[in-house]
């Protein structure tokens, strides 16, 4: 199965970067130089201290913001957690669960990361649930199994329909802040692996799921990587702190999407 969704998705991944400054001269760029695009939704994921700031410069604009993590729980004493209901208060409709550097850093669980899942979507934000293997792991060859696990946890506990709506980013480890993106060939046999795994429980959801490629994408390297099937936009990290040069990134994205 080669399902395409029709509208694309460019994701800024702001990690732990930014200032009230900078995020103005950012985005007032972003809004002046994206209003052109009708094929792709971008959206800027910022730290929780800056989604006022998003929400107050981009309700009124083609793009949207979100986080990059938030809480399992609803509410409670959860000292330092943000919920969905916080984040829906500032509007954040996008939410990354499951990023590397979170799984890594702060021992984030399958489990844990299919909790927050389910729990962006029972807020209506739409999850951008991140998936990859490590070096290692591709260099033996076990890419698919380590992907597969990963969806596994969702689908054994919520099923495969909770995929349709949702966004997962195919971020090989290796990949991320590294330089060395995944050539457009290993991303398409991995894009087609996880759409086909989704389709084969679930055909509906399959269609109506985004799937990103993210770790090093560049201007350069956008053109070749989403004009494959399969690929429907970026999470992009490094390269969308720079506005030429996401915006160069989301223009290509457009243009793929044509
Ligand atoms: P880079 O684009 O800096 O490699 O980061 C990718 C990423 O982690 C996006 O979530």
């Amino acid at each position: 199965m080669t399902k395409q969704t029709q509208q694309k998705l460019v994701v800024a991944n702001w990690k732990m970067h930014g200032s009230l400054k900078q995020n103005e001269a950012l985005l007032t760029d972003f809004i002046e130089n994206l209003s052109i695009l009708n094929h792709t939704q971008v959206v800027v994921c910022a730290p929780y201290p800056y989604l006022a700031q998003l929400q107050s410069l981009l309700q009124h604009t083609n793009i949207a913001w979100g986080a990059q993590n938030v809480a399992k729980n609803e509410v409670g004493a959860f000292t330092g957690e943000v919920s969905a209901a916080m984040l829906k208060d500032f509007g954040a409709s996008y939410v990354i669960i499951g990023h590397s550097e979170r799984a890594t850093a702060y021992c984030e669980s399958d489990e844990n990361i299919a909790t927050k899942f389910v729990q962006a979507q029972k807020h209506g934000i739409t999850p951008i649930l991140c998936v990859g293997e490590t070096l290692i792991e591709r260099e033996a060859g076990v890419m698919g199994m380590v992907v597969s696990k990963q969806l596994d946890t969702i689908i054994n506990t919520h099923g495969a329909t909770v995929f349709a709506g949702a966004v997962i980013s195919y971020e090989p480890i290796w990949a991320i802040g590294t330089g060395l993106a995944a050539t457009p060939e290993q991303a398409k046999s991995m894009h087609l692996f996880i759409r086909n795994k989704i389709s084969n429980l679930n055909a509906d959801a399959a269609n109506h799921l985004k799937i990103l490629y993210g770790g090093s994408v560049n201007p350069q390297n956008a053109v070749q990587l989403f004009v494959v099937p399969n690929i429907d936009g970026g999470l992009i990290g490094k390269c969308s702190l720079n506005a030429q040069v996401f915006e160069a990134i989301c223009l290509a994205v457009e243009n793929s999407a044509q």
